[in-house]
This record gives structure tokens, C-alpha cells and sequence, in this order.
């Protein structure tokens, strides 16, 4: 497939902006009108804070490139992977003509993203195990569909989306499947990062929010084919990931036995409280979760979230994508048997 041909004709012809630190990172740099005095605070983590950081994100890339096993020409950073689905949106998808789909329940960010673009979005519902139903998704696309989005784990279901089906809708697709892997790392399969070689129109996003514990550093990638990466790389804001995150996320990936251990831990509290809401007979149901969170469904949902909170527990009211489903994320076993219990006294 022709990566090219589906790409809107002014991100074709942009002259992207060529920035000071993407041609010279050493040297006397005059070039930038950054302060070579010098910054107000100390540059405690001697990183240059004067200095604008390395558009391309090469130590990043090469680093996560070992630790993925996947070349780096086939990473990209984004200011969280929320930043990096805006970028596809507006490289394939013109305002006003082009469509997406997303599969429903799912992540709203991929309706917000298309909405604040002026692209409008065809959602599909997922069938009753919440897997894609690809006939109906085929009877959806139109010449117009550029990018399909697919959740996997899928938020709010908690469900991994069979791998067999994403391949089949990224071979007969022309167009792009976008896989947002936020959550894979609590999965028991294996993400998709190395189908990319087979699927030139895949892209999976992830993320250091869900399972490296960073959310608060706003750092997310994407595993895609070369001519998506440089496309990434062409349209993003020059600058679009400061020192302090990738400093973080190099520390981080320096220390991921931590995350895994984590994974570990999140995986056996997702056990015992989908244990403890199965034996609670006011739940109906309690969804089987890939993920860091699990949903649920119980009587007069909204009230039970309002009660929640007014004890000071914090859970995620789904119930307008789920009919009558409560979110809540997996915590320390403290804050879980502080929510089970208030739970309980609430039902
Ligand atoms: C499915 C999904 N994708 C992406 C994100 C956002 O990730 P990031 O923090 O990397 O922007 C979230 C956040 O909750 C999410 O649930």
C-alpha cells in the first residue's frame, strides 16, 4: 500500500519548518536566540535547560529501539499518545470530507480529536463480546474513511481485541488501522508492534502513563512503517517533547523491572477485585479485564458513583457508553478494600 495516497495533499507538499536544534545540537549555538547565559533555575538534571531540546528525539529513539527490539526507524514520540492520534488525524484525514470510525464503547478522544479537526467520525458498535463485527465494519467504509481506531485493551470494556481481526481489517483497508495499545502491558498476548513490517497502514500507539507510572510526564510513542514516522515527524510542533520528560523516560527505561513488578502487582489486585465484585450479589456483572481497571454493572449507577465520592472514592461513571457500567481503576489493595467496603455500604 501506498502510504503517500492517503495522505492530504497540503501535509504532501509542506515545507516542514527546519529548527535550530534539528541541524546543530554541540558547538558555540548562536542559532536559536535561547539565553547562553544561562536559566533562572538550576539545571539540577544537567540537561541544558537553555537549550531547546533534540527535535528528533534521537537518544530516545535509539534507547527505546533496544529496550522494544524494533528499529527506530519506526518510532515516534508524542506528548502523550493522545498527541500522536491528533497527528494522524490531521495527516490523513482532510476537514469537512474525510471520515474515521471508531468502535464503540471505546476511548473518546478519538471522537474529540476528529471533532476538533472537522472530521467526522462513523462509530460501529462492537458486537456482544465487544470484538469488531468486520462486516459492518466494511459496510461502513466509505471512500472517504482514512483511518479506522481501534482500542486494544478497549477502554472502557477492558477487553484485548482479537489480533486475527486487526490484521484482517489492516489487509483489506485502504486506509489506516490505528491500534492504541495504552493499556497492552496488562494484557497476558502480546502487543502488535512487530506486524508493522507486514501492515505498512498499522500504527500502535502506546504509552508511559498506564503501567510505567508516568502520566503526569506526558510521554507516549508509536510503532509505525517509515513513511508514517516521517510524516509524524514532518507536521509536529519542532520542539514537541521537552528535556525534563525525556530525561524521565530515559531513567525510566533504565529501570523497567520496576515496571514490570508493578504489572505484576496491578494484574493481582485486578484478580481480587474482580473476585470480590463477582461475589457481590448486587453486581450483575463484572467484565473480564486485560487492563488496569474493570467495569461493572449494578442498579442506579449515577447514584452509586455520587455516593462513592461523597465518601471520598473516586470511580469513572460509564454508564452513557455501558448501559448502567461503573470504571473503577485498579489500586493499592488499601485504597481497593477501601472502595469494595464503601461498596458494599453503598449497594
Ligand atoms: C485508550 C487510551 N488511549 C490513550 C490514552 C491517553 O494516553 P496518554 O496519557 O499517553 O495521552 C488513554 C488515557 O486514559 C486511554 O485510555
Amino acid at each position: 500500500m501506498e502510504i503517500e495516497s492517503l495522505v492530504r495533499k497540503n501535509i504532501l507538499q509542506l515545507k516542514p519548518y527546519t529548527s535550530a536544534r534539528g541541524d546543530h545540537m554541540t558547538g558555540i549555538l548562536l542559532d536559536a536566540n535561547e539565553n547562553s547565559f544561562g536559566s533562572v533555575v538550576e539545571d539540577e538534571w544537567n540537561v541544558g535547560l537553555n537549550r531547546y531540546p533534540d527535535p528528533f528525539h534521537r537518544k530516545l529513539r535509539e534507547e527505546l529501539s533496544s529496550y522494544l527490539n524494533v528499529s527506530k526507524e519506526y518510532l515516534f514520540f508524542g506528548v502523550g499518545s493522545d498527541e500522536i492520534i491528533d497527528l494522524v488525524v490531521r495527516i490523513f484525514c482532510e476537514p469537512k470530507i474525510d471520515n474515521a470510525i471508531t468502535l464503540e464503547p471505546t476511548y473518546g478522544m478519538y471522537k474529540v480529536v476528529c471533532d476538533v479537526n472537522d472530521v467526522s467520525t462513523i462509530p460501529i458498535q462492537l458486537d456482544k463480546s465487544y470484538q469488531p463485527d468486520l462486516e459492518k465494519i466494511y459496510s461502513s467504509i466509505t471512500k472517504n474513511t482514512k483511518v479506522i481506531f481501534i482500542c486494544s485493551p478497549n477502554n472502557p470494556t477492558g477487553n484485548l481485541i482479537d489480533s486475527k481481526l486487526i490484521f484482517e481489517l489492516a489487509k483489506n483497508f485502504n486506509g489506516i488501522v490505528l491500534v492504541d495499545e495504552a493499556y497492552i502491558e496488562f494484557a497476558d498476548k502480546p502487543s502488535l508492534i512487530n506486524s508493522i513490517q507486514d501492515y505498512p497502514n498499522l500504527i500502535v500507539t502506546r504509552t508511559f502513563s498506564k503501567a510505567w507510572g508516568l502520566a503526569g510526564v506526558r510521554c507516549g510513542y508509536c510503532v509505525a512503517s517509515s513513511p508514517v514516522v516521517n510524516l509524524l515527524y514532518k507536521i509536529k510542533m519542532p520542539y514537541n517533547l521537552n528535556k525534563l520528560t525525556s530525561q524521565v523516560i530515559l531513567n525510566a527505561l533504565k529501570n523497567n523491572l520496576q515496571k514490570d513488578k508493578f504489572v505484576e502487582a496491578i494484574k493481582c489486585e485486578r484478580q481480587f477485585i474482580t473476585d470480590e465484585l463477582n461475589s457481590n450479589s448486587k453486581i450483575k456483572k463484572v467484565f473480564p479485564s486485560d487492563s488496569n481497571y474493570v467495569l461493572f454493572e449494578c442498579e442506579n449507577p449515577i447514584e452509586v458513583y455520587h455516593k462513592l465520592i461523597e465518601k471520598g472514592i473516586v470511580i469513572r461513571d460509564r454508564s452513557n457508553q455501558v448501559k448502567n457500567c461503573l470504571r473503577v481503576s485498579i489500586g493499592t489493595r488499601e485504597q481497593n478494600l477501601k472502595f469494595l467496603n464503601e461498596l458494599r455500604n453503598v449497594l
